[in-house]
């Protein structure tokens, strides 16, 4: 097993990417600190993820508020002991033109999709430090790095992700602490279950390898780059996408 004894934070374990990736590090021995918006629905995926022998607890947390991530870290270390990984992945869209974007549309997406990864990394950055070791992995999207129309919201914060990351990877390196961004193209999850189906079919046709990507591509990702494989990785963007954007 290749994590064995470990601890990682997943935000947003409870639906999509964010549990394939909750389950695929549990599968590797990881113990797993799981955050959705409540602690039901955190808690939804403990069942499937004690089955695989590893140490779960759900957390209700919402991202964008500093004061819940700060305390929900220090009940992490005391229930787990420590804090090996962070997954940043949680996020949302609320997608529309800029003409009709709202004030809300926009800071609600901002807040959650980049500040909520501010919260939890520099919350994290003590513990991890102390360590003298830590993997934070940050979930961004292709849209940060191509923009699309309607999504300058999310796009804005993806986008900041990518600088965000970068500057972690450069002011933690030294303590052994890598940070790294994984940009997926269009997965198979709830998020882009409401795509129109012609819009759905002009994706294909754009997508080399002719499919929509599952959250296990973007949890195999995951994997690797919470492994040792990756210690001498850091500051990268890596693309899942079918070849989308080649
Ligand atoms: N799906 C795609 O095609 C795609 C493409 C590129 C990038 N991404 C990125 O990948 C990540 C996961 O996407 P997904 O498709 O798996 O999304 P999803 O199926 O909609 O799941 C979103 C997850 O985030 C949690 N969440 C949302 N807002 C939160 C908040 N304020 N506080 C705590 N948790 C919150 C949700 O918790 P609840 O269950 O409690 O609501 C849920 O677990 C996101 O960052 C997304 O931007 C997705």
């Amino acid at each position: 097993m290749k994590l064995s004894n470990q601890t990682a934070i997943v935000t947003g374990a409870s639906r999509g990417i964010g549990k394939a990736i909750a389950l695929t590090l549990a599968r590797e021995g990881c113990n797993i600190a799981g955050v959705a918006r409540s602690a039901a629905s955190a808690d939804s995926v403990a069942g499937e993820i004690r089955a695989l022998g590893v140490k779960f607890s759900g957390y209700g947390v919402d991202i964008a508020s500093s004061s819940a991530v700060n305390e929900c870290v220090e009940q992490v270390q005391k229930e787990f002991g420590g804090i090996d990984l962070l997954v940043n992945n949680a996020g949302i869209t609320r997608d529309t033109l800029l003409l009709r974007m709202s004030d809300a549309d926009w800071a609600t997406v901002l807040q959650t999709n980049l500040t909520g990864a501010f919260n939890w990394t520099r919350a994290v950055t003590r513990p991890m430090m102390k360590a003298r070791k830590g993997k934070i992995i940050n979930v961004g999207s292709v849209i940060g790095l191509h923009g699309n129309a309607g999504q300058a919201n999310y796009a804005a914060a993806k986008a900041g992700l990518v600088g965000f990351s970068k500057s972690v990877a450069k002011e933690l390196a030294a303590r052994n602490i890598t940070c790294n961004v994984i940009c997926p193209g269009f997965i198979q999850t709830d998020m882009t279950a409401t795509l129109a189906e012609e819009l759905k079919q002009k994706l294909l046709e754009q997508i080399p390898l002719k499919r929509l990507g599952a959250a296990d591509d973007v949890a195999a990702l995951t994997l690797f780059l919470s492994g040792s494989g990756a210690d001498y990785i850091t500051g990268q963007v890596f693309t899942v996408d079918g070849g989308l954007f080649i």
